[in-house]
């Protein structure tokens, strides 16, 4: 009986919990603009995921289009060039996607030990952009030392090979898209391209598992500039990497893949709701290794060609 009255006085809380997240607003609200992709918008991605997949594959496996399941995620990709050495500058790779209607540029990304050895690094300081590659831009803005430097390495050769691009083909929007280090590579791209092509052409980033990149101005400009949306996996540990209290913050943008396998929109920057990276992840030592290379909506990040051929 005692028992029973239990059951029934939870009961009984439960539906006054579920009357009043029903008509009040303020207590729930935390949960409710945080709004889950539905599953055709999370397909949308796919095409940009094997792309970012594929930046992690030799400058002549992209050139000629034939690295395995990851280009055939794209078959119908048309190369321009294609870079990077894998040692002193990461691969990158520069072409038209019929299907998409624009010009991707993609990066190499690194082994999760490689991007915690850079970000971590003395280079985890600050540095405002080139005023020769970033002309005209804020200085206050500052990014990571270590990520300016690998983008500067790659940088005027991704542009040429850009402007190659939009001269061939009938296009004026570029995607940049990356994983991990590579993603940090992509937004400054992002930054970059713009600053060197006429205002009509449209630059947005794709990023997974992207690191912190700059601090709070930069993070501003991202936001008022171009569209960038940054997908995180589960507990992966190197979106919360560099830490906030060491002044970077991530823009807008973020899409929170959860243990279930939900995609989640998350407003705003460095969200802390635990339906977040930033919230889902409060220390390191909360993170995941595992996680950061996917799988993203099934696909693993890494050149397919050694496996499948
Ligand atoms: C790329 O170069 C490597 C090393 O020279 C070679 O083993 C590989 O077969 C080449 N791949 C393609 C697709 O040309
Ligand atoms: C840089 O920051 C200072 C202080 O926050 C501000 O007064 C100044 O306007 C900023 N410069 C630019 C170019 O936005
Ligand atoms: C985080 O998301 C919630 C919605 O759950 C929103 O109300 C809040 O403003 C966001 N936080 C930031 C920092 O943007
Ligand atoms: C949001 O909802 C989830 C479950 O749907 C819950 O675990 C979480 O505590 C809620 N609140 C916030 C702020 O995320």
């Amino acid at each position: 009986m005692v028992r029973l009255g239990q059951v029934g006085l939870l009961i009984l809380a439960l539906v006054a919990f579920v009357v009043v997240l029903g008509h009040s607003t303020p207590l729930s609200s935390a949960n409710q603009t945080i709004v889950p992709l539905s599953l055709s918008q999370v397909a949308t991605y796919r095409p940009y995921t094997y792309f970012a997949a594929t930046g992690y594959c030799p400058a002549n496996f992209t050139l000629s289009w034939s690295c395995g399941v990851n280009c055939l995620g794209n078959a119908d990709f048309k190369p321009v060039a294609s870079g990077g050495d894998g040692e002193f500058s990461q691969y990158w790779f520069v072409g038209y996607s019929p299907s998409l209607k624009r010009v991707i540029v993609s990066h190499q990304g690194t082994q999760f030990s490689d991007v915690v050895s850079i970000i971590e690094d003395a280079a985890i300081i600050q540095t405002p952009l080139d005023p020769v590659l970033f002309p005209g831009i804020d200085p206050n803005i500052s990014v990571h030392c270590g990520f300016a430097d690998e983008h500067a390495r790659t940088a005027t050769l991704v542009l040429a090979a850009v402007k190659t691009a939009l001269a061939e083909y009938d296009t004026s929007t570029i995607t940049a898209v990356a994983h991990s280090l590579g993603g940090a590579i992509a937004l400054l791209d992002g930054v970059y391209l713009p600053l060197h092509l006429s205002a009509t052409v449209k630059v947005n980033v794709v990023a997974y598992g992207l690191p912190r990149v700059g601090n709070q101005a930069f993070a501003n400009y991202v936001d008022a500039h171009l569209s960038l949306t940054h997908i995180n996996n589960r507990k992966d540990v190197v979106p919360i990497i560099p830490g906030m209290d060491l002044d970077y913050h991530h823009p807008s943008g973020e899409v929170h893949i959860q243990e279930s396998g939900e995609w989640d929109s998350c407003p705003g920057q460095d969200n802390e709701s635990n339906l977040c990276s930033t919230g889902a992840v409060p220390s390191v030592l909360d993170g995941s290794i595992a996680d950061h290379d996917g799988p993203y909506d099934g696909v693993l990040t890494s050149c397919s060609y050694l496996t499948n051929a």
